[in-house]
């Protein structure tokens, strides 16, 4: 399944904006700020806040501040994460903190969180549609944090989470800016509160339906296609749906290879890549896209009362993020 024309169209758009906000010295911080969108990345935020304001009939330039908003506080949450994930590479590149050192990384995300808010701030939308774009984003910053805790928690019990809890601790962590990327598109273009709200579920249960689809991706992609390494998520015991079924369901000698590498920091690479394989055997694929698509038929019902384009291109996007691989 591939990405649209529409979000590689946006995604030049986007580039753009963003490269002039990610300017200034020391210039290395702002290398390193800007790494990760320099090297690649989808924009499938801005896109979903820019199409959430054209499906309400908002003007496209309108909703240009936001999208750059949402895509800064994605990579500022993706450095930070990589650091407490103990990820060595994404988008096929070494991770800010791997390339530019502890230090500079920590800087580039607090570089990246305070610059969106300015972009935001600096917009010439009305001064009530600035106000609820700031408290909207802040209040997903603050879901990122608990729900990144949540993880990491998670991740560090031996206790294994319920669905529910797993569903709750993703729903933070990332349908929170799914979730807020097109509530603010739409406050681009309205101030009607259901409509808000409308486009607001939609990216939730896009964002929940997204992270487990990049759950699965962790424990059995294609790295030449992800140009992430597999199998991370398994050795920092990460309780992911799909470790958790693969667990629930390996028997005997797949089961030992599996549980060999879960939390465990000094699995080799080898190793690892002998629980992939297995877990890969256990045919889990489609009971987690099922999953994943419940929820992107809940998001495909908060769209009912649109038309256009527009629409049809936020419910591609349910497709994509149901059947991807990257
Ligand atoms: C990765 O998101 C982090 C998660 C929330 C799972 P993306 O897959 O959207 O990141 P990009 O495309 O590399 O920016
Ligand atoms: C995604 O984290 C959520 C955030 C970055 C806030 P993950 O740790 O699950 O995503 P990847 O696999 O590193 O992209
Ligand atoms: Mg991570
Ligand atoms: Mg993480």
């Amino acid at each position: 399944m591939k990405k649209t024309k529409q979000i590689e169209k946006n995604a030049k758009t986007v580039n753009r904006y963003l490269n002039s906000k990610l300017k200034g010295n020391p210039k290395r911080l702002y290398d390193a700020a800007g790494h990760l969108i320099a090297n690649g990345g989808k924009r499938l935020r801005p896109h979903m806040a820019i199409k959430s304001c054209q499906v309400l009939k908002g003007k496209t330039s309108n909703a240009m501040p936001a999208a750059s908003a949402v895509e800064m506080i994605h990579n500022f949450s993706l450095v930070h994460d990589d650091i407490m994930d103990n990820d060595e590479m994404r988008h096929g590149v070494p991770t800010v903190h791997k390339k530019f050192g502890m230090s500079i990384a920590i800087l580039a995300g607090d570089v990246l969180f305070s610059k969106a808010f300015q972009v935001i701030a600096d917009s010439r939308l009305s001064a009530n549609a600035t106000a609820q774009l700031v408290s909207r984003l802040s209040k997903a910053c603050v879901d990122i944090c608990e729900g990144q805790l949540l993880d990491v928690k998670m991740a560090e019990e031996r206790k294994i989470p319920s669905q529910t809890e797993y569903i709750a601790m993703i729903g933070k962590k990332t349908a929170a800016l799914f979730d807020v990327s097109c509530a603010m598109g739409a406050i681009c273009a309205t101030n009607k509160t259901t409509d808000i709200s409308n486009l607001s579920s939609f990216g939730r249960n896009l964002g929940i339906a997204f992270q487990i689809t990049d759950d699965l991706i962790g424990v059995m992609g294609d790295p030449k296609i992800t140009k992430k390494p597999v199998g991370n998520d398994l050795r920092e015991g990460k309780k992911s749906l799909p470790i958790l079924m693969a667990i629930r369901l390996a028997k005997g000698n797949d089961k030992k290879i599996i549980l060999k590498s879960f939390g465990n920091p000094k699995i080799s690479r080898k190793d690892l890549g002998k629980s992939v394989e297995v877990i890969r055997s256990l045919g889990i694929e489609q009971d987690v896209r099922k999953q994943a698509l419940k929820y992107a038929e809940k998001a495909k019902k908060s769209l009912t009362k649109y038309s256009g384009p527009a629409k049809i291109e936020l419910i591609s996007l349910l497709d994509f993020v149901v059947k991807r691989n990257l």
